[in-house]
């Protein structure tokens, strides 16, 4: 009888490009102010990657990260998920981008479209190859480059994405430890509450969706907002019932930054203290599927996250999709 295994992470990464855009910067592009940004979500600055620079680029820097974390090599990688929605192009995928530039000869590659819930559906699936045995070390990188795709004269949405890559290395822990439960939700009927209307087949790229700004993100973000306070809360208590343990008894939360009012909404619906809730989008802004992981690299680097600790990821957003982690550390 084989015994039987968790997905645990064993290395994490993160790469955030250099270029800041600050509160007063964007001033100067719209009609907004550092007073609006800062009281309606929190957000202080986001990192901008240069114009040569793509998904695939900042994705090989945070692998490379998680990789030396977890001290395996490229070549010992079974199967790479890159969760995004600024991919390179449409194809080839991101990840078998990423599989070449990093040399991991032996691994299988995808990618996955869930937005701001990708890194969180991507450890979802790389969860269950693990337990199976079909795959024994992954990589699951979460990466944007949503600077390219916002309209910056926008002021709805511009002030609020940024861009920047985290990974995680995952392989087979104790049954006690790693993740320990997920589970995930999708709601197309609320897709076009948070879309990029052109380029696909639907409205391929022509001089009607250029003239039309519509290849740029549309957001009716008032909705988003009541979906992902809801969604939070529901989701946390749901997976803490499943697995018999009490919101108290998480360690660290780790939501999706989206909103600095989302985040703090759903922890005193929770009634989780500051110190177990991690922010950081005042930094970086809204990096959809970036956010989570990057956040996680976060708070190992910090020591935040401790051997025994338990950390709730918890990822929600366009599709509309959400989705949740329980990590035993
Ligand atoms: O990653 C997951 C997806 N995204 C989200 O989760 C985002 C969720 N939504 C939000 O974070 C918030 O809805 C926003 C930050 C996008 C907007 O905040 P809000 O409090 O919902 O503002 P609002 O859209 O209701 O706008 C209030 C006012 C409006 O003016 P009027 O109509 O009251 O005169 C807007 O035109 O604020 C105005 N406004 C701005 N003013 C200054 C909107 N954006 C700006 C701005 N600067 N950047």
């Amino acid at each position: 009888m084989h015994e039987r295994v968790s997905a645990g992470i064993i290395g994490t990464g993160s790469y955030l490009p250099d270029q800041v855009l600050n509160n007063y910067d964007l001033e100067k592009l719209v009609e907004t102010s550092n007073q609006w940004i800062c009281s309606r979500t929190g957000i202080q600055e986001r990192r901008i990657a240069d114009e040569d620079v793509s998904a695939s680029d900042l994705a090989v820097r945070a692998a490379e990260a998680a990789l030396e974390a977890s001290g395996l090599s490229a070549g010992q990688l079974d199967l790479i998920i890159v969760a995004t929605i600024t991919p390179d192009m449409f194809f080839p995928s991101t990840a078998c981008i990423v599989q070449d530039r990093i040399g991991a000869k032996n691994a299988v590659a995808f990618d996955i479209s869930a937005a701001c819930t990708g890194f969180v559906y991507g450890l979802t699936m790389a969860e269950q190859f693990v337990k199976l045995g079909t795959y024994r070390h992954i990589l699951v990188i979460g990466v944007e480059v949503l600077s390219k795709f916002v309209d910056w004269s926008d002021r709805n949405t511009c002030i609020l994405f940024g861009d920047g890559a985290g990974a995680a290395v995952l392989g087979p822990v104790t049954s006690q430890k790693g993740i320990q439960f997920s589970r995930l939700g999708s709601d197309g009927s609320g897709g076009d509450l948070l879309k990029i209307p052109a380029g696909g087949s639907k409205i391929p790229s022509s001089q009607y969706s250029l003239d039309n700004g519509l290849h740029f993100i549309k957001m009716s973000g008032k909705d988003i907002f009541k979906f992902a306070v809801k969604v939070m809360e529901h989701s946390t208590c749901d997976a803490m019932e499943a697995c018999g343990l009490k919101v108290s008894d998480i360690d660290l939360l780790i939501p999706h930054q989206a909103n600095l009012r989302i985040i703090n909404s759903a922890a005193k619906r929770l009634k989780l203290p500051p110190e177990k809730v991690w922010v950081n989008i005042h930094r970086y802004g809204n990096i959809s599927a970036a956010s989570i992981p990057v956040a996680l690299d976060e708070a190992v680097t910090l020591g935040k996250i401790r051997e025994g600790s338990l950390v709730v990821l918890l990822g929600f957003g366009a599709g509309l999709t959400w989705g949740v982690n329980v990590i035993r550390w």
